[in-house]
């Protein structure tokens, strides 16, 4: 029976590698919860044998006829005295250790890179802030960072509670509707990080990811001026037919592409969604096959999200893809 637990643990844990693993801190926030899991696990297991150690040595002693002296009495009450203090003792300790982590959470400095997030069925909204950037701009689901800078997000709800969890780089924090709270995150080497939304929040709550892609100062600056920019022209008639398509159907009432007239809102901003590396929140890598699937049919690939089914000729579906992998 205890083999086949220790397997079965060995196999939960092998599935914790990848790159959304709290046990993999790339980031303070995250190395100051790790230190906490690592305190919080070794601990109670020490705790754990001590007690079974304890009640193993009581059930393999010969039993004894009972015996109601004085001294026996005074050795358990020193014995209850002790564990009531070892009790209050280690859990005001790992209180004291909790709170000093979470406090170790939220320092950011002043010159952070301020980025607001807002969640919603079943997206990420970023829109960065940076006043060191010329203007301020719209992205969905890929979170671009510096690394080795922190970066101070503002999350936000449209809807229902969401929660946002970058396992590697910072623990999760909710996002409630009317109501504002700041995560500080920072990275310490380039690399890329799945987040995922920890809390329930409907049907496509699994299906309501986001990258975090942590790049050097210099390439992240390239980025966001290239993010900042309006979308880039259809590069050949297929695509520029396109785009034609793109504005002539409901596409442009709810989302918004930068330098032409679509301006829509509800919908991800799409100015530079051929650049991504997945469509619907994680949900499929960006190619001009997958971006042809989704409009094609948006509710069988993620049933319940709000993105509508636009009647299409198999033409314009081609020309329509072609658009917008060209959108980089
Ligand atoms: Cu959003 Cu779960």
């Amino acid at each position: 029976m205890k083999a086949a637990l220790v397997i079965i643990f060995i196999v939960l844990l092998a599935g914790c590698g990848g790159n959304q693993s709290a046990l993999e801190a790339h980031g303070p926030s995250a190395v100051a919860l790790k230190d906490l899991i690592v305190l919080f696990t070794l601990l109670c297991f020490a705790i754990w044998l001590l007690v079974t150690g304890f009640l193993l040595w009581v059930l393999a002693r010969r039993r004894a006829e009972p015996r109601q002296d004085q001294a026996a009495e005074q050795r358990m009450t020193v014995a209850v005295r002790a564990s009531v203090a070892a009790t209050v003792l280690v859990v005001a300790g790992l209180t004291v250790a909790s709170f000093h982590a979470t406090r170790s959470l939220n320092s950011g400095a002043d010159d952070a890179v301020l980025v607001s997030v807002k969640g919603q069925q079943w997206w990420w909204q970023f829109t960065y802030k940076d006043a060191t950037q010329a203007s301020i701009f719209q992205a969905a689901n890929e979170l671009h960072i510096p690394v080795g800078k922190d970066v101070r997000l503002e999350l936000e709800s449209i809807d229902v509670i969401h929660s946002l969890w970058i396992p590697s780089l910072a623990g999760k924090l909710d996002l409630i509707p009317g109501r504002k709270n700041d995560l500080t995150l920072r990275a310490d080497r380039p690399g890329t990080y799945r987040g995922q939304c920890a809390e329930f929040c409907g049907l496509q709550h699994g299906h309501m990811a986001f990258l975090v892609i942590a790049q050097d100062e210099g390439d992240y600056r390239q980025w966001a001026a290239a993010q900042a920019a309006p979308a880039t022209e259809p590069s050949d008639a297929e695509a520029a037919a396109g785009k034609v398509v793109f504005m002539s159907k409901p596409c442009a009432a709810c989302h918004t592409i930068r330098g032409t007239p679509a301006i829509g809102s509800s919908g991800p901003d799409l100015t530079h969604v051929g650049g991504r590396q997945t469509i619907g929140a994680g949900l499929l890598e960006t190619t001009r096959g997958s971006l042809a699937a989704w409009i094609a049919d948006p509710q069988t690939l993620k049933p319940g999200n709000n993105m509508p089914l636009v009647p299409l000729t198999s033409e314009e579906l081609r020309q329509l893809s072609a658009y917008m992998e060209g959108l980089r």
